[in-house]
């Protein structure tokens, strides 16, 4: 029987947990405050920023909000971040991504103290995480291990393989999952052989940005299939980067899209706002 990893109960697992942590806080007199900035109005961000601000709400951490224009300069957001820096109130900023064409995210990512970035894409969030140091580790690489030991899934001494290479998710999985002493590879579109290598994968963990891609033929009998795609499909039904219907017949254990790795993020994103009130 294929296990279906369930992303809804676990985030409201941990998130729970959190609720209880930020209670107990509170009691020692810490409060926690995160600054939520959107740049314009794109639909789905609008949607990613609401959701995090009710993960707020629902664990008890203060959320700021600032809607900004779409023709906001890159000057003035790096004002705002800056005075958010120096608040003694607030404890995380998240900039939601992408950001106008205009502004040079990288620029902006720099600009968050490395004290209060939530989100992990800091360079030296970065570096901490690739030398096993503590830092904030980036939210839904973080979730995905969470999932994967939360579901009783051994990754020590496994093969894993990321198919994917981005700075939020592939390149950060791969550090995690050594840090939990996999083996690990990154496969990516100039890798030759594809499947020959997924199909070397007791956990293959899919973040390549293209909708069910990754078909049977790309994994291993029983395997542990993760997919952080999330797609809308020709009849505009959610989907992920992995052909669910053909590779869980495979596969030991999957996670769907959705409510498989999307409702980690979030909740990872609220630990993150906790650790900067733990010690
Ligand atoms: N856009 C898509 N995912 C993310 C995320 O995890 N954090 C931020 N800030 N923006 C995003």
């Amino acid at each position: 029987m294929t296990k279906l990893i369930d992303g809804k109960i676990i985030s409201k697992q941990i998130k729970d947990e959190l609720k209880e942590e930020v209670r107990a806080l509170k009691e020692q007199g810490k409060e926690i405050c995160l600054a939520v900035i959107q740049v314009g109005g794109d639909a789905a961000s609008s949607v990613y920023v609401n959701n995090k601000k009710k993960a707020c709400a629902y664990i008890g951490i203060e959320s700021l909000s600032y809607e900004l224009e779409e023709n906001t300069s890159e000057e003035e957001l790096v004002g705002l971040i800056e005075e958010l820096n120096r608040s003694e109130k607030v404890n995380g900023i998240l900039v939601q991504l992408p950001l106008p064409k205009h502004i040079d995210e990288d620029r902006i990512i720099r600009t968050i103290s490395p004290d209060k970035d939530v989100d992990g894409f800091h360079p030296v969030s970065v570096g901490r995480l690739w030398l096993g140091e503590p830092g904030f580790l980036s939210c839904t690489p973080a979730g995905i291990v969470q999932l994967l030991k939360r579901s009783g899934i051994e990754i020590e001494g496994k093969e894993c393989v990321i198919l994917g290479r981005s700075n939020i998710v592939g390149k950060p999985m791969a550090a995690l999952m050594l840090r939990e002493n996999a083996t690990v590879t990154i496969a990516h579109s100039r890798t030759k052989n594809l499947k020959d290598v997924t199909r070397r994968a007791d956990i293959l963990i899919a973040a390549v940005g293209q909708q069910k891609m990754v078909t049977a033929e790309y994994v291993k009998e029983g395997a542990v299939v993760i997919d952080v795609g999330i797609h809308r499909d020709t009849q505009n039904k959610l989907c992920g980067d992995v052909d669910f219907q053909g590779v869980s017949e495979k596969v030991s254990a999957i996670t769907p899209v959705p409510g498989g790795v999307g409702p980690m993020t979030i909740a990872m994103l609220m630990n993150n706002c906790v650790e900067t009130a733990r010690n």
